[in-house]
């Protein structure tokens, strides 16, 4: 389903680390097998162990109590102990770094100066985003919706709300008002926050007046909190919105953590799946934080004194555990970009890189397409020698692409981690290590520390033993950053993960793994798209185009696109009586981007009289699929279908 499929494992190059590389990395290859092997003979010691990577106020005496099997599907880590997150990301590096740059923030206009945000800086900003919180009437437990541009402020937020035991819930930028106020009601937040305008590639989204328009669909008692960013113009309403600048001149600079039990939710986050509206998922704090940070630090090898840039945003998963919680949790001095890679031009990343002497750098294979398509001398003219590890993250990476990035950012010296993970899951489970593995490109190589991912029989639900062998990928046991539950909704969440392979989390991936047991994403088995590394439930986008007047019915797949990894493609019946037209296709494609957000957008749209259904009405997708893919020699068999003349005029009338 993916566009990329994997490489020939047994003609792709492999890429040893360097013996340099090999010899000062936190794991090299016999670190790694030992600590892993000991990781699986006993997760209770070895997690024992590694949980006191971070601070414990009450320390825990038991490790690990969690349970797969359907109708008992539990998760628990470090139950008896309990911390604070936020003390855990900044007061406990007061002592020693207060003065070491925890955030560089990096605007979206250049011309803009860079913030260098210091420890204790980020301490005091922090109390004070948790005292006007407080103040605001927010308690523990207390739901908190954070819909803010790529700032300093959307890090002081989340650190503030675990500081106070508030749970956040960060709803992306380019969400739509309805997609606010669908999580604002969701979790029943009583507050959220969010900023005049959001600068992005030049261009300036209007927070504050999406949130007015979410807001006229929530509770009259949830509070709008305002971030100043540009300044411009906004409607205010008296009484419900609350002036962040004004507030924070005044706050009290601290505020004491709270002692929160390590299975206290720390944060929501909404994601797409298969079926049905977006869920909420719900991480924890402890073992959350202890897994963030360990692969934080193993995974790019991070060193004191490092700077580390992910370039993803704080509304998705990799922005919470590789911007905010795994970088500061260990002390870090971690890049916030507020920009895009091709403002105001395709050298961007490249300038940042070299402006703040960046050593780690983790993006997505989408940004890389874009680039590498606009030409090598937007990289050359930046000196990028600080650079020492790259990675990349959120869908497969088709091996030109990687060997760019390794060649022309890398110079051929830095090792790429290729990091398979999900919403889910937290933090890496499949990874090389810098220091340890012979990396092979478009392979997400090895399980992290305490992963155990196995391959099914998709017919059987039984392991597969074989190398090399192909199947769906799960999960035997749990690892300390599993999600805990879908939010209010504790059946759906053993529904979802646990019910089509039991005794197993399944992902909802399809992988290869290959005679030396390095795995191979191949891309998604369920009814989910990736694009641009962003999820998307095509159930979502077929939702959104039923809802509008002329639409009779919607099916929508994905389909290879050469820098998204996959486009949206849509099959539309209209009405009865409504006529086909560009008009329509350019608004119902308006429709979509304002129903969930213009990363929903259709690329194709198709009218469709009719659609290829089973005699019993259920849509045939992978036939949709394969005409979308331009690919109607393995069309399978059509005999099942209701009519089976709807695919020869879905095909003669192919879009695009
Ligand atoms: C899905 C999860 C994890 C943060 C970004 C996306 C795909 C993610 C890889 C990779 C191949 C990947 C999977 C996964 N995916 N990383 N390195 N290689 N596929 O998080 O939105 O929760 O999406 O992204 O299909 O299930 P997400």
């Amino acid at each position: 389903m993916s566009t990329t499929a994997p490489a020939d494992q047994t003609t792709a190059k492999v890429y040893p680390p360097s013996p340099e590389m090999a010899a000062s990395a936190h794991i090299d290859a016999a670190k790694y097998e030992e600590m892993y092997a000991a990781s699986i003979a006993d997760p209770e010691a070895f997690w024992g162990e590694h949980g006191k990577r971070i601070d414990w106020i009450k320390p825990y005496t038991i490790v690990k109590n969690t349970n797969f099997e359907p109708g008992n599907v539990s998760i628990k880590w470090f139950e008896d102990g309990t911390m604070n997150v936020s003390a855990n990301c900044i007061d406990r590096h007061l002592a020693t770094r207060g003065d070491q740059t925890a955030i560089i923030f990096e605007p979206d206009n250049p011309e803009e100066d860079a913030q260098h945000i210091t420890y204790k800086q980020l301490h005091v900003a922090v109390c004070k985003m948790a005292n006007i919180l407080e103040d605001l009437g927010v308690r523990r437990g207390d739901r908190v919706v954070l819909y803010l541009p790529m700032v300093p402020e959307a890090a002081y937020a989340m650190l503030a709300c675990a500081r106070i035991g508030a749970i956040h819930s960060i709803v992306f930028a380019g969400f739509s008002p309805d997609a606010l106020s669908a999580r604002i009601n969701g979790s029943d937040a009583k507050v959220v926050i969010t900023a005049d305008y959001a600068p992005r590639g030049g261009r300036q989204t209007p927070l504050k007046s999406n949130a007015d328009a979410a807001l006229l669909h929530c509770k009259d008692t949830v509070k709008c909190l305002v971030v100043k960013r540009t300044g411009g113009q906004t409607t205010w309403v008296e009484g419900r919105d609350f002036d962040y600048n004004e507030l924070a001149l005044e706050a009290d600079e601290y505020s004491k953590p709270v002692e929160m039990n390590a299975e206290d939710p720390l944060f929501i986050l909404y994601t797409s799946g298969s079926t049905g509206q977006p869920k909420g998922v719900v991480h924890c704090s402890g073992g959350y934080l202890v897994f963030a940070s360990m692969t934080h630090e193993y995974v790019f090898d991070y060193k004191d004194g490092d700077i580390f840039w992910c370039t993803a945003d704080v509304g998705w998963v990799t922005g919470h555990s590789y911007i905010v919680y795994g970088p500061l949790a260990n002390g870090a001095t971690t890049v916030m970009f507020e920009g895009v890679p091709t403002y105001p031009d395709a050298s961007r990343f490249w300038q940042v890189c070299e402006k703040h002497k960046v050593n780690q750098f983790y993006t997505a294979p989408t940004a890389l397409r874009a680039l590498m398509g606009q030409g090598n001398e937007f990289v050359e003219k930046c000196d990028l020698s600080s650079l020492r590890i790259l990675g990349t993250v959120g869908e497969p990476i088709n091996p030109e692409a990687w060997n760019w990035y390794n060649d022309v950012i890398g110079k051929g010296k830095c090792p790429i981690v290729d990091t398979w993970w999900q919403t889910e899951t937290g933090g890496h489970l499949l990874t090389p290590l810098p220091g340890a593995h012979a990396l092979k490109p478009g392979s997400a190589m090895k399980p992290f520390f305490g992963v155990q991912t196995v391959v099914l029989d998709p017919h059987t639900g039984e392991e597969i033993h074989d190398y090399p062998c192909e199947g769906v990928l799960c999960l035997k046991d749990s690892w300390p950053s599993q999600m805990r539950t879908v939010w209010g909704d504790h059946e759906r969440f053993e529904k979802t993960y646990f019910s089509d392979y039991k005794g197993y989390y399944f992902a909802g991936d399809g992988c290869k793994r290959d005679a030396d047991g390095d795995y191979w994403i191949t891309g998604r088995v369920d009814d989910v798209i990736n694009v641009s590394g962003h999820r998307m439930g095509t159930a979502e986008v077929e939702s959104a185009l039923v809802a509008h007047a002329s639409v009779a019915e919607a099916a929508v797949v994905g389909y290879p696109h050469d820098i998204k990894g996959q486009g949206i493609y849509c099959y539309v019946t209209l009405m009865n009586g409504v006529e086909p037209s560009d008009d329509l296709r350019k608004e119902l494609r308006t429709w979509v981007r304002t129903e969930i957000g213009p990363i929903a957008s259709p690329d194709v749209i198709q009218w469709a009289p009719g659609l290829p259904k089973t005699r019993s009405g259920k849509i045939m997708r992978r036939i949709l699929r394969k005409i979308a893919e331009n690919d109607y020699g393995s069309l399978g068999d059509t005999s099942t279908l209701a009519d089976p003349s709807v695919v020869d005029d879905l095909i003669a009338n192919r879009a695009g």
